[in-house]
């Protein structure tokens, strides 16, 4: 049963339940970008993440991959394991895009030989700051070997989730992953995987069906995410 209100964010509401170690996740219709700068509501984007991001975790955990998602509730509710979130954003990219093409200066597109894992400092005072190993584990974000196991378990996502939009005409291009600890200790994935935290191109027309559409006033956003989930057949 959901109690309490503990925490919100830009884009979910959690709550406490009746049960130890299990929280309630209320998807928002708010879309935002450039640290909050960019705001708007956007009516059926909580049904559409929700949706996508059930699917993919349950996706997940069948090819072995530990993830917080227990089950959906509702078109956009789900309740998970509760977790303390490691404060650090783990970026794999498989092409250049977004803020690496801007960083390095060069045109988006580009495949990578091998994915990159990076690390950002979840931080909105900082607006996220991009971090090597030894500034996470200065601050005591993670430990070396935290850090490892999350860059391993990052790629292996990676390679999952890539094949799977590849056969659906997708190309994943991108995308941040969160995780947790359990009361238990274990590390497992958590937040979401939704088009608000994937860049997905289509292979044919490279159309973009994420939040970019969004983030460049490029076309109506949940009509990007609901051929996503028509595509991936939740
Ligand atoms: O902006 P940037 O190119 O660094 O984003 C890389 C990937 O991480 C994109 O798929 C983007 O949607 C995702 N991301 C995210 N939340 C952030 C920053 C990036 O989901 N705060």
């Amino acid at each position: 049963m959901k109690q309490e209100l503990l925490y919100e964010g830009k884009a979910k509401r959690i709550y406490k339940t009746d049960q130890e170690n299990v929280l309630w996740v209320a998807y928002k219709d708010s879309a935002t970008a450039f640290n909050g700068q960019k705001k708007a509501e956007i009516v059926g984007k909580a049904q559409l993440n929700n949706k996508i991001s059930s699917f993919l975790f349950s996706m997940l955990h069948k090819k072995g991959v530990e993830t917080h998602f227990i089950q959906s509730l509702s078109d956009s509710e789900q309740l998970v394991k509760k977790v303390d979130i490691i404060p650090l954003e783990v970026v794999v990219r498989n092409m250049t895009a977004g803020s690496l093409a801007k960083r390095i200066g060069v045109k988006e597109g580009i495949p990578f030989s091998n994915p990159i894992v990076e690390l950002y400092y979840k931080n909105d005072d900082l607006g996220d700051p991009l971090i090597i190993d030894e500034h996470a584990i200065f601050l005591e974000a993670a430990t070396a070997d935290e850090i490892q196991f999350l860059k391993e378990q990052a790629l292996s996502i990676n390679e999952v989730l890539k094949q799977f939009f590849k056969d659906k005409g997708i190309q994943l291009v991108d995308f941040k992953l969160e995780f947790g600890k359990t009361a238990s200790g274990d590390i497992i994935l958590a937040d979401e995987i939704s088009p608000d935290t994937c860049r997905f191109w289509d292979i044919e027309t490279n159309e973009k069906l994420d939040k970019d559409v969004f983030r460049r006033d490029l076309g109506t956003l949940t009509e990007a995410y609901e051929k996503i989930l028509e595509r991936i057949g939740g």
